[in-house]
C-alpha cells in the first residue's frame, strides 16, 4: 500500500486561518496590532526568497511587517544597535534575523541580543533552555511545523522510536526536544553516526534534516513508518532547469512508509504559519 501523503500546504492554510482570526481578537481586545522584524543580511538568493515570503505573508495575516535589509559588509556594531533598536520598539513583537549570516558575523552572538521575549525563532539559550525543561518557550518555527504534521496522522507519539538525521540547532537538536518531550525514545543520528541505514530501519518516526538530495531510500525505512523530510535541496534536471527534491526519496520510500511530507509541501509552508503563530503568542504575552 502506498504511504499517505501529508499535506503541509493544507495545514499551513489552517494554521494561518487561525492566525488571522487571532490577529483581529488581539486588535479588537487590546488595540495592538501584532508586528514582526525581519533583518536580512546581505543577498544570498534562498534567503531573499524565504525573507520576501515572510514579508507577504506577515501581511496577509493582517500583522505589521518591519523589512530590514543590511549590506553584506554590514559591521557587528550596526547589527546589534538594529536589534537593540527593535527590541525596545513596542510595535514589534517579534524579531527574525535570517541565518546563515556572512562569515565575519557570529550568529550566536547577534540571537543573544535578541530579547528572549521577541525570538520567535526559538533560538535564543534561554528559549533553548526552556525547551529542554519543558519550559513555555519560543519554540523553533521548522520542528514546531513538523511536529503538527506527525500529530495530524499520529496523535500517539510516547514510546515511539524516532530517529532524528542532523543536529542542527535549527531543525535537528529542537527536534529531538520536541519528539522526547512529546515521550518518544529519540536517537539523534549525524556525519559520524554508524550504519545510519540500520539505525533508520528502528524508527517508527524518521525526520531527515540533512541537505542531501534522495539520500534515504526505501531499504532504510521501516515498513508503516513516519518519514517527515525537511529538506529542501535543488537538483539539476534536463537543459539545466532545476527541481526542489527533499532527502527523502519520496517515489521509493512512498512504497514502505505509512505517511510521508513531500518536498515542496511538506514541512516548507508550515515554517512560515507557525513562525506567524510564534508572532502572534509574543504580541499576547506582551498585552498579558
Ligand atoms: N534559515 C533557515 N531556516 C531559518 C529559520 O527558521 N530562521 C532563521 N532566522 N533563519 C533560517
Amino acid at each position: 500500500m502506498m504511504a499517505v501523503r501529508i499535506d503541509g500546504k493544507e495545514l499551513a492554510k489552517q494554521v494561518r486561518k487561525e492566525v488571522s482570526e487571532g490577529v483581529k481578537c488581539l486588535k479588537a481586545s487590546h488595540g495592538v496590532t501584532p508586528g514582526l522584524a525581519v533583518v536580512l543580511v546581505g543577498e544570498d538568493p534562498a534567503s531573499q526568497v524565504y525573507v520576501r515570503n515572510k514579508v507577504k505573508q506577515t501581511e496577509a495575516c493582517g500583522m505589521n511587517s518591519f523589512h530590514h535589509v543590511m549590506d553584506a559588509g554590514t559591521s557587528r556594531k550596526s547589527l546589534l544597535s538594529l536589534i537593540k533598536a527593535l527590541n525596545n520598539n513596542p510595535a514589534v513583537h517579534g524579531i527574525l534575523v535570517q541565518l546563515p549570516l556572512p562569515a565575519h558575523l557570529d550568529s550566536r552572538d547577534v540571537i543573544q541580543t535578541i530579547d528572549p521575549a521577541k525570538d520567535v525563532d526559538g533560538f535564543h539559550s534561554s528559549n533553548v533552555g526552556d525547551l529542554w525543561t519543558s519550559g513555555k518557550s519560543f519554540v523553533p518555527c521548522t520542528p514546531l511545523g513538523c511536529l503538527a504534521l506527525l500529530k495530524s496522522v499520529e496523535p500517539n507519539i510516547a514510546g515511539k522510536n524516532a530517529v532524528v538525521i542532523g543536529r542542527s540547532n535549527i531543525v535537528g537538536r529542537p527536534m529531538a526536544a520536541l519528539l522526547l518531550n512529546e515521550s518518544a525514545t529519540v536517537t539523534i543520528a549525524h556525519s559520524k553516526t554508524k550504519d545510519l541505514p540500520a539505525l533508520c530501519r528502528q524508527a517508527d518516526i524518521l525526520v531527515a534534516a540533512v541537505g542531501r538530495p534522495r539520500m534515504i531510500k526505501a531499504d532504510w525505512v521501516k515498513p508503516g513508518a513516519i518519514v517527515l523530510d525537511v529538506g529542501i535541496n535543488r537538483v539539476e534536471i534536463a537543459d539545466g532547469r532545476g527541481r526542489l527534491v527533499g532527502d527523502v526519496d519520496f517515489e521509493d520510500v512512498s512504497t514502505v512508509a505509512g505517511a510521508i511530507t513531500p518536498v515542496p509541501g511538506g514541512p516548507g509552508p508550515m515554517t512560515i504559519a507557525c513562525l506567524l503563530a510564534n508572532t502572534l503568542e509574543a504580541a499576547k504575552r506582551a498585552v498579558s
